[in-house]
């Protein structure tokens, strides 16, 4: 439909017409066995049922298609409905949970991961996913971390502007994609104490210059929507919150889609005390720019009457009611309200999906320890041992719409690599500790002890049978995730005694870690010959672990998030400011910036990751040591893979702007390059900087560089390597 038709359209609809496409109401309205991903208010009357402007929570191209047929028929002009979903790392073939992909350190791969998640969420009948999640983490307390691509705003930046890509294409009439929301908007992630929905107090530099990065340069991708998020910022919540909308969104990021509350958010403005009752609520979030309220009512029972007084004007209310209708075009819905389903079979998994999830997954390992080589692992007799060894829930609690069937566990991926005789496997323990809390509730287990000690009795003979234990443990996948938040970052007590009964076997032990977030692993660290991170690695972990555990693939991963000695250094981030005291590399240390108990620093830094091959960097060069703003520095370095394996290694730029008129943090990701090199090839690589790389918001509230030194790394994690010195000048 042209400009003038929508025009012509929106003219033609009546004042509730217009509203109800403002409003979004949960499937389940449409399709009992929907998903509800928050607190349903009771039921929406018919005529809401019949006017809003979309839906999200239902899929299956069977189930849409009467949907929307019913749904058109009934709507007067005849407009689409809208069905919206999270689809945020997988549909039906789920990849490696984000910050799994954020450990690729791969935008290419995960951009075709996305693209690979659009078809088939579309074969289902699906027009927009909630993602990407670009929200800057540096707390681990915080479940949703699982769900971002990590603690650095570079390597987010990159992430988030790529799904957007995969997700959408170059054409959202393209019915392989569908469109991209960026959420949550803003500053999610640093709610006070790691505590979900908790507010955020940020200095308006440390919100430009960390938190706001990603979602800007995710904007610049053109993403059909951006989300709300539901904390306050400075004591004002997000979704009524005009300067976040209205100054940073709508003016200085020049967003022109649809923004969307998140779920209820409107109406919780009141529950925040920003609003008094849902006709005000639904006031302040139309003042900030809010387009779809998302399930709260506010907009369904308030708006029209709050148009009618004069409160909005119609003219702000056609601007927000053109921009849904224009996201609907911009779909081809009007042309074709089914676009994308696959009337035969919608969404399936094939192999090409599968395919691509297995080595996303392999990507997404991250090798922390291997002492004496155990890995790769030898063809020995090798236990698979721990929760994790054989399930199928290896996808997030935000996988919902992904079988757990299809998943291949790391066991039967180890039946198909291994001959029969030369493995087991045994459970060992239960994933949690008795009546832990999930997302969903208490997790309790009847003879919880009687049955922990069968699984220990049997997984000690299981060991001592072997000659290897791949020991799975880990953080059950609905302890990540929303409404998560954990005080403590330990390993369940139950597999901690595992994990100790089995080294009393003295067997060789490789520790796989399952999880969404990062946890304190120094127990499993002492007690393993080698520890590799595998997050929630999706429908095909089992078959991406065990290539990297067989040495077909060699890891390649790197940490996108500090992993603590203690949950009392939270929040941790290697992007850390100086201090007047800085705590020194050796010497004494009274009187500076330290722990009494504790390392300032990571156990495991950002960017960090070993492989089976070995990697020498020859001596960094500068390509000049002085640059003025319109010139380019070049920075490089020759790598060399030293060993017998081929292998994928990380370069990473670090760059610390000495001295400013705020102070900066000691050092910052701001380019990463990765490069395969088979045994005894070398390559070189090259980082062009230029004076936009070295702006900051300065004490004058600009967004600007300053002249002076700077320091520059090119190395392989966010603590080592030596810096070079180049200035800028006036
Ligand atoms: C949830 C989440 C958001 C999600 C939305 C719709 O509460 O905060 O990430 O996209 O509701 O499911």
């Amino acid at each position: 439909m042209d400009n003038k038709a929508l025009e012509a359209l929106l003219n033609d609809m009546s004042l509730e017409e217009k509203v109800m496409q403002l409003v979004q109401i949960p499937g389940s309205e449409y399709e009992a066995d929907a998903e509800i991903t928050g607190v349903t208010r009771g039921q929406a009357n018919e005529k809401v049922k019949q006017l809003a402007g979309s839906t999200l929570g239902v899929w299956g191209s069977k189930r849409i298609k009467k949907i929307q047929e019913k749904y058109m028929k009934e709507h007067p002009h005849h407009i689409p409905l809208m069905f919206m979903l999270d689809v945020i790392h997988g549909h039906k073939t789920v990849l490696p949970c984000p910050l799994g992909q954020g450990a690729t350190f791969d935008p290419e791969a995960v951009k075709a991961g996305a693209a690979m998640q659009a078809r088939e969420a579309s074969a289902d009948g699906i027009h927009a996913t909630f993602s990407p999640m670009a929200d800057l983490c540096r707390d681990a307390r915080w479940g949703r971390i699982m769900e971002s691509t990590g603690e650095d705003k570079y390597l987010n930046s990159c992430m988030a502007a790529a799904m957007v890509e995969g997700y959408q294409g170059d054409d959202l009439k393209d019915p392989d994609h569908i469109a991209a929301c960026v959420k949550h908007f803003a500053a999610y992630g640093a709610a006070e104490g790691g505590r979900d929905y908790n507010n955020t107090e940020l200095s308006e530099h440390t919100l430009r210059e960390h938190y706001l990065r990603a979602y800007g340069e995710a904007v610049k991708k053109n993403p059909a929507m951006v989300m709300t998020s539901f904390n306050t910022i400075n004591g004002i919540p997000a979704t009524g919150n005009r300067f976040l909308m209205k100054k940073i969104l709508r003016e200085e990021f020049g967003f022109k889609g649809v923004l969307i509350s998140d779920w209820a958010a409107v109406g919780e403005m009141i529950n925040h005390g920003f609003a008094e009752d849902q006709k005000d609520a639904a006031y302040k979030a139309m003042m900030a720019g809010v387009d779809i309220d998302m399930t709260s009512g506010c907009y369904s029972g308030n708006l029209e009457e709050l148009v009618k007084s004069g409160a909005v004007s119609e003219k702000m209310l056609d601007e927000a009611v053109l921009r849904v209708l224009n996201m609907k075009n911009d779909l081809g819905l009007f042309e074709d309200p089914f676009r994308g389903i696959d009337m035969e079979e919608g969404a399936k998994i094939n192999e090409e999906s599968r395919q691509l999830a297995r080595k996303t997954a392999a990507q997404s390992l991250v090798l922390l320890e291997n002492k004496g080589k155990a890995l790769p692992l030898r063809k020995e007799k090798n236990a698979f041992i721990g929760p994790y060894a054989n399930t199928k829930r290896l996808q997030s609690s935000w996988a919902f719409s992904g079988e757990d069937e299809n998943t291949v566990t790391v066991f039967e991926a180890a039946s198909s690599a291994y001959d029969e005789g030369s493995i087991k496997c045994a459970e060992g323990c239960t994933m949690m500790d008795q009546d832990a809390v999930t997302a969903r509730g208490v997790c309790h287990v009847d003879n919880w002890q009687e049955e922990n000690d069968r699984l220990l009795k049997e997984a000690v003979e299981t060991a001592e049978w072997a000659d290897t234990v791949v020991l799975c443990l880990g953080e059950d996948s609905t302890q990540s995730g929303e409404a998560t938040s954990k005080a403590s970052l330990k390993l369940p007590e139950v597999q901690l005694r595992l994990l100790d009964e089995i080294e009393k076997t003295g067997k060789r032990i490789v520790t796989l870690i399952f999880t969404g977030r990062p946890l304190e692993l120094k127990e499993a660290v002492e007690l393993s010959d080698a520890l590799m991170v595998c997050w929630l690695p999706g429908t095909e972990g089992g078959n991406g672990v065990m290539d990297v555990l067989s040495g077909k693939v060699s890891p390649s991963g790197r940490l996108p998030v500090s992993f603590p000695y203690t949950v009392g250094q939270e929040p941790l981030h290697y992007d850390m400011y100086a201090t007047g005291r800085p705590k020194p590399e050796n010497g004494p240390s009274e009187y500076t910036s330290r722990y009494l108990d504790c390392e300032n620093g990571a156990l495991y830094p950002f960017g960090y990751g070993l492989s089976y091959t070995a990697f020498e960097y020859g001596e960094p060069k500068l390509s000049a040591e002085r640059m003025s703003a319109g010139e380019t520095l070049t920075a490089s370095v020759t790598v060399r893979n030293t060993g017998k394996m081929k292998g994928d290694t990380t370069v990473q730029l670090y760059i610390r702007d000495v001295t400013g008129s705020r102070v900066r943090p000691v050092r910052e990701l701001s380019g990463f390059r990765k490069i395969s090199l088979e045994p005894g090839e070398e390559a070189e690589v090259r980082f062009d900087i230029n004076e936009e790389m070295l702006r900051f918001w300065t004490a004058e509230e600009k967004w600007e560089s300053e002249p002076g030194k700077f320091n520059l790394w090119l190395c392989d994690n966010s603590r080592d390597g030596r810096p070079m010195e180049f200035w800028l000048e006036r």
